[in-house]
């Protein structure tokens, strides 16, 4: 396998359970958000607020785009399946969807300040996820819920089923 990709919804945990799976499977490991942030010189959340959500994603399928190129684990942003160009790339690799419940995603960012998209009213965050759960699962091959697990536990589960 040359690459592995993590998707899920914001506080799924993908970034920390790239940093399990990296260690466990010796492989290299990107985070889409952080690639982003080094290429542009700017924060996630300062990039939204100076030019909008599509410039961002602009950026991101152009990160995304280029990891296609590379070996190694990729933690994509919350958002990486909006976009349809996005989500056929992703339908040629290996991509994991962490599931995780809507009550746990609240309890895991209730204090979050950083995800532009996290302030929004709880109910225009909730269509967001409900609408998202359907794309993580179209571009998916496997799918692991995270409830009750460890970021090492998941890294495992992960492994055994390549
Ligand atoms: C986003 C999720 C964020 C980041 C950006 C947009 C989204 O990544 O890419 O704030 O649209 O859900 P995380 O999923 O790592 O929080």
């Amino acid at each position: 396998m040359q690459r592995i990709y993590l998707v899920g919804f914001m506080g799924s945990g993908k970034s920390t359970v790239a940093k399990a799976l990296a260690k466990v499977s010796k492989m290299s490991m990107f985070d889409l958000d952080k690639v982003i942030e080094q290429k542009a010189g700017q924060r996630i959340s300062d990039i939204f607020y100076a030019h909008g959500e599509a410039f961002f994603r602009k950026l991101e399928h152009d990160a995304l785009l280029e990891t296609t190129k590379q070996t190694g684990i990729i933690s994509t942003g919350g958002g990486i399946v909006e976009r349809e160009d996005n989500r056929n790339i992703l339908s040629q690799q290996y991509v994991v969807f962490l599931e995780t419940a809507w009550t746990e995603i609240v309890e895991r960012l209730k204090d979050d300040q950083e995800r532009p998209l996290w302030h929004q009213d709880l109910e225009v965050k909730k269509q967001l996820f409900d609408h998202r759960q359907v794309l993580y699962k179209e571009v998916s091959q496997f799918v692991i819920n995270t409830t009750y697990r460890s970021p090492e536990n998941i890294a495992q589960a992960i492994l055994e089923n390549i």
